[in-house]
């Protein structure tokens, strides 16, 4: 667009030349407004177009918005605030914010201007007088310039944290369930475990209880024999009846066997009562405190029962000392060797030579036990998804897919590691390492 046009006619040019040139400029100004018009209304459409496109965006924030001059005048608010405070924009206009707020929180908020000169105000939690009562905010506050850069209000961002509050509860009730629905895998997988060792067990608990049988069917014949000897006494039996009852009977050699006898069935109730008390103890579902356990004797009595069960001979090379002992949970990790050696058993069955060598050491504080098989070992695809929930290669029925990963989870709640790799020479190998008390109490001073 031009300046001012100048329409006087030039004192040289005669008048009806001068006219000419003046409808000239006439015509030129009247078309540099027609264009200015345009442009005008052009920049208003641009502009309403801004103005609709910030309003629609303020109008779908769930978040509450006030823009404020320096002293503190509501210059602009959002749908959300007219909702929630249930006044309308004109109402909210020219009020000042602090009237917004609850009273216990005008002197945080009535610093909010001269904190902004440092830095932004970030997650300051006020409450916002509510149309229904106070709502908490979650409040930020961003300063506002004008276009030299000078300081001429703010911006402030409220989140009703009752919507953070309700996420936050639905995400602790999630977590809850999860936790409960992995205390149950933990606790399925166990009974599968167990399921699989009853056999093992009841094979264990016949020998003891076959021998305490057989000695009481023993004791009971002696006791006969021997009740027929007192009676032959109180009938008044001369010495040498007796002395020849007493031979018949074979009485000094049942004499002789009574300790023996007694001995030998306290010996296999209390084997009996060792078994059920691993038993009790691989099936609790409340786990006492972690304290130091006998490991070999964990160790020991896992092998024993997959062994007894395994269907074909297995050649068992064991190594391991007899004092061994751990720290933590000693049913979990009963549990975990179980599944590992109940593992490397089945990895064997159709491998010949069937060879296991469990073996067993302290190093660094740390005690390691190792379990290698002679099987086929495991694929490379697969070894990355050992411990994935799942994750199997036997056939329904046989296996969840769930020992390893809960294994895994059970030894690093005890600060140790457990690997599986497949050995250099053949068969697979894992190794579970877990701490001793000292290196424990170690790692939990650190
Ligand atoms: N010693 C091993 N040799 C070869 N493969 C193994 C060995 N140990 C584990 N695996 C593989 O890892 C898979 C997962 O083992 P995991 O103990 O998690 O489950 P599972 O033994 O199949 O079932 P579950 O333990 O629930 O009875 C097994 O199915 C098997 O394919
Ligand atoms: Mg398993």
């Amino acid at each position: 667009m031009s300046g001012k046009q100048d329409l006087t006619p030039p004192a040289n040019i005669d008048s009806e030349d001068a006219w000419v040139s003046v409808i000239q400029k006439m015509d030129e100004a009247y078309a540099d407004l027609v264009h200015s018009q345009v442009e005008v209304e052009e920049k208003n459409t641009e502009l309403e177009e801004a103005r609709s496109f910030l309003h629609s965006i303020q109008s779908a924030m769930s978040d509450v918005l006030i823009v404020c001059d320096q002293n503190g005048v509501v210059q602009g608010v959002n749908r959300a605030l007219e909702q929630l405070t249930g006044r309308s924009e004109e109402e909210l206009m020219g009020a000042r914010f602090t009237d917004l707020i609850a009273t216990k929180y005008h002197s945080k908020i009535s610093s909010f201007m001269g904190q902004l000169r440092i830095q932004p105000v970030r997650d300051c939690e006020v409450e916002l007088i509510g149309r229904d009562g106070l709502v908490p905010l979650s409040m930020n506050c961003s300063p506002r310039h004008n276009h030299r850069g000078r300081l001429i209000g703010m911006v402030m961002v409220g989140r009703p944290l009752g919507e953070l509050q309700k996420a936050y509860k639905e995400l602790n009730a999630a977590h809850a369930e999860l936790k409960l629905a992995q205390e149950r895998l933990v606790q399925s997988e166990k009974m599968a475990s167990l399921g699989r060792l009853v056999a093992g067990v009841a094979h264990e608990l016949n020998n003891p209880i076959s021998f305490v049988y057989g000695n009481m069917h023993a004791l009971q014949r002696y006791t006969d024999r021997l009740c027929a000897y007192f009676d032959a006494i109180n009938e008044g039996n001369s010495r040498e009846q007796l002395k020849a009852m007493r031979e018949k009977l074979r009485l000094d050699k049942a004499i002789r066997d009574l300790n023996s006898l007694v001995e030998g069935t306290m010996e296999g109730a209390d084997r009996v009562k060792e078994i059920v008390n691993d038993l009790r103890q691989f099936s609790s579902t409340q786990e006492s405190e972690k304290a130091v356990f006998d490991l070999s004797h964990v160790i020991k009595t896992a092998m024993h029962w997959i062994i007894k069960e395994s269907k074909a001979p297995i050649d068992v090379v064991e190594t391991i000392p007899t004092d061994l002992t751990a720290f933590g949970h000693s049913g979990q990790i009963h549990q975990v060797v179980v599944n590992l050696i109940q593992n490397a058993v089945d990895a064997m069955d159709a491998s010949d030579p069937k060879r296991l060598l469990l073996s067993a050491q302290i190093e660094d504080r740390k005690v390691i036990f190792e379990v290698r098989d002679s099987g086929p070992g495991i694929p490379d695809d697969f070894l990355s998804r050992l411990f994935d929930p799942f994750f199997t290669t036997k056939p329904v029925g046989q296996g969840t897919g769930l020992g390893l990963s809960i294994s895994y989870g059970i030894v690093s709640e005890h600060g140790g590691e457990l690997v599986i790799q497949n050995h250099p020479d053949g068969g697979a190998l894992a190794s579970l390492t877990l701490l001793t008390e000292e290196r424990c109490e170690e790692s939990n001073r650190a």
